[in-house]
């Protein structure tokens, strides 16, 4: 993170969750929004990272991708800037904003989560600047993550690393050395048709839900209990049936959504049939695969691509912590 009066730049990677935050609770309040109707647990990435700079302006102004940002993520951005400016009971000074993604967005890869985590953290430090910011993210881990949360609701587990578990309006880090590795293979760069927001609310009419409230619990015990163990055999086997069951629920509601390609189709086929394997998908709200590994796997998946005839670009990531200089 590089700061001084007139400009600052930070840094923050997406997350893929293990667990899914997957149908939200009713808010009526802005302090309420996007809370899970489960607890999530995700692997922070590092290579995928969205970067925000701030730059001292007459005006607000604000850049994504090079680009004036759109009247629908102006009114975002703006209201993040009330929610901080609430928080810290001062108003942030005017700035120019420019964020940034090194990795392609709205393709499954999380952009809206690291997108608010670096906006949280930029406009605090903006403020109060970096030593601020780093003792805030220690002590008031969970206000900052609240208001992450606000943002976007995945934004909260992306403020830390390695693993983070998010249940309601609190988060626990999960320290740990286990190395894994996350080769993302892009089936589809063509921005999804329902959003995230609006698959929350259908997830929740499908009548799969009320049966998936009762098995996440017990899948996220298994996800905590392979970290703990760095146990790839048994967080394999739970975070592919919990994509598929997403997926699956996304089928099965009144507003049917299929987020899955015919290649993506093809591909998973491809690896299911594969007996004894040492990588394990998961999904998003897309048709891209992430496959977790021990070790870098991009020649094996390109292997398998050219096997079942299927092609993707692979971005290749892996276990991260949360914020970083860039
Ligand atoms: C499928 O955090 O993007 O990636 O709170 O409406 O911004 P909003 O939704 P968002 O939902 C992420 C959904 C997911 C699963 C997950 O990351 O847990």
């Amino acid at each position: 993170m590089q700061s001084s009066a007139k400009k600052l730049t930070l840094c923050s990677s997406p997350n893929i969750a293990f667990i899914k935050y997957w149908g939200k609770k009713e808010s009526t309040c802005d302090e309420d929004r996007n809370i899970g109707l489960n607890p999530s647990l995700s692997m922070t990435l590092s290579k995928a990272q969205t970067k925000v700079t701030l730059e001292a302006s007459q005006n607000f102004e604000f850049f994504i991708q090079d680009k004036i940002a759109s009247p629908k993520d102006q009114e975002k951005i703006s209201a993040h800037i009330k929610r901080i400016e609430e928080y810290l009971q001062k108003k942030l000074s005017p700035f120019k904003l420019s964020s940034s993604n090194n990795f392609p967005t709205g393709t499954g890869i999380a952009s809206s989560a690291s997108a608010f985590s670096a906006l949280t953290c930029a406009f605090i430090s903006w403020m109060e600047g970096n030593d601020f910011l780093q003792k805030a993210l220690q002590e008031k881990t969970q206000d900052l993550a609240n208001l992450a949360r606000r943002g976007s609701g995945s934004a909260c587990r992306s403020l830390h690393g390695p693993f983070v578990e998010w249940n309601d309006r609190s988060i626990t880090l999960h320290k740990s050395n286990w190395k894994l590795y996350d080769t993302i293979l892009i089936f589809s760069k063509t921005e999804k048709k329902v959003s995230s927001t609006d698959g929350h609310k259908f997830a929740t009419l499908s009548p799969l839900f009320k049966e998936r409230l009762t098995k996440v619990h017990d899948r996220i015990e298994k996800v905590k209990k392979a970290i703990s163990e760095k146990n790839l055999q048994l967080l394999g086997p739970t975070i592919e049936e919990e994509a598929l069951e997403m997926h699956e629920i996304m089928r099965n509601n009144p507003h049917p959504v299929e987020y899955q390609t015919e290649e993506c189709k093809k591909f998973l086929k491809e690896i299911q049939k594969i007996s004894s394997r040492d990588f394990y998908f998961t999904l998003d709200a897309g048709p891209n695969v992430h496959l977790i590994s021990e070790k870098p796997i991009a020649h094996l998946v390109k292997m398998l691509l050219e096997k079942s005839s299927t092609h993707a670009e692979i971005w290749e990531d892996e276990v991260g912590s949360p914020l970083s200089s860039c």
